[in-house]
């Protein structure tokens, strides 16, 4: 039986883009595109509101991250690419999905506690975050997310509420699978905690020479001498390196680790490997960031295959529910 792939991811504009999401989302995405019989990727401002109520900083963090998706090599002629924002039927199946959400469903969003946790205010809109996800992603017919780890719980979330929705009101939704690559799932940060955004320990993937070589020196060692072997096992610094690395070249920086690769050396070779890594992707970004005009083309262009899309799964939705 051949399975028709139709995949989907989103990213909150709530930050700079940082090696986390490169690795957990965008590279594991990228991989389908032109592959998968459809995909979409799409800038999750609505999400966004929950933490970032500042018009102008919004404004400029959306744009940033259409940048940052076109410039890691998103093809908008392959990948359909927009804004949550404009696509009104997000809010309106999210509002559905809300009415089969048991309330105790979403009380076990590890997320929502976290980000209370945080100092984040825990208005409505971020308790009912994963229903909102959950219809970003029904919309679509999708059938894989790829996700870092972090998201996996919001993947469950949605395939509950797709199920609960099928047995209040028939074969509607299809329940998505989620994809969390084992290498990649959780990315450290500066500090060794998960790479986050609320924790201020990130590595921008687009951010000025300064900016990185600051992150970048910043990681978290333990105390062992200049020269004793170190364990790439638990060096933070090896566990961002190696992302970049083929198997072959892994083994090797691991091997220089075992030798007693001196910290500062290997921070500097950490240095030298994300430049090489990013440096077309950064010369591609600032191009685009000339281009007067192609990102709101791409967008708008992004917006109208989306809401096709979308508009046919709601109209489901709307005749399963009596609403039509
Ligand atoms: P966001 O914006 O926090 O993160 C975007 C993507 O990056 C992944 N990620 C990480 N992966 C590995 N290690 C890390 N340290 C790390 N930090 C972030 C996240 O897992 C995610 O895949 N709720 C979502 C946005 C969203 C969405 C959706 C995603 C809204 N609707 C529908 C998929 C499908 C979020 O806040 O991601």
């Amino acid at each position: 039986m051949v399975i028709v792939m139709r995949v989907l991811s989103g990213i909150q504009p709530s930050g700079a883009l940082h090696l986390g999401n490169y690795f957990g989302s965008m590279k594991p995405n990228l991989e389908y595109v032109g592959k998968a019989e459809s995909s979409f990727y799409f800038v999750a401002d609505l999400h966004a509101l929950t933490t970032i109520q500042d018009p102008k900083e919004l404004r400029q963090l959306r744009k940033d991250i259409v940048l940052d998706y076109l410039a890691c090599g998103f093809d908008p002629d392959k990948a359909t690419l927009y804004y949550q924002s404009d696509i009104p039927y997000h809010t309106e199946l999210a509002w559905i999905l809300s009415t089969v959400s048991p309330m105790g469903l979403l009380e076990r969003a590890v997320s929502f506690k976290e980000k209370v946790e945080k100092g984040i205010s825990p208005s409505v809109g971020l308790f009912t975050y994963p229903v909102l996800m959950a219809a970003d992603i029904l919309l679509y017919d999708i059938n894989l997310v790829p996700v870092g780890r972090d998201q996996k719980q919001h993947l469950e979330i949605t395939r509950d509420l797709a199920i609960k929705f099928n047995n209040t009101y028939g074969e509607t939704l299809v329940v998505p699978e989620p994809l969390v690559r084992d290498d990649t799932a959780i990315v450290p940060g500066t500090d060794g905690q998960k790479m986050s955004k609320s924790y201020g320990n990130t590595i921008p993937l687009f951010g000025s020479d300064a900016v990185i070589k600051k992150a970048i020196m910043s990681i978290v060692t333990d105390s062992k001498g200049i020269n004793d072997p170190k364990d790439p096992a638990t060096c933070v610094i090896f566990q961002i390196h190696k992302l970049f690395l083929t198997d072959t070249e892994r083994k090797a920086l691991a091997a220089e680790y075992k030798e007693g690769l001196p910290y500062g050396e290997a921070k500097k070779k950490l240095l030298q490997t994300y430049m090489d890594f990013s440096a077309p992707m950064r010369t591609k970004r600032q191009e685009l960031e000339k281009k007067a005009g192609y990102l709101e083309e791409t967008l708008a262009s992004g917006a109208k295959k989306a809401c096709l899309v979308a508009g046919k799964t709601m109209e489901k939705v709307r005749k399963a529910t009596g609403l039509q």
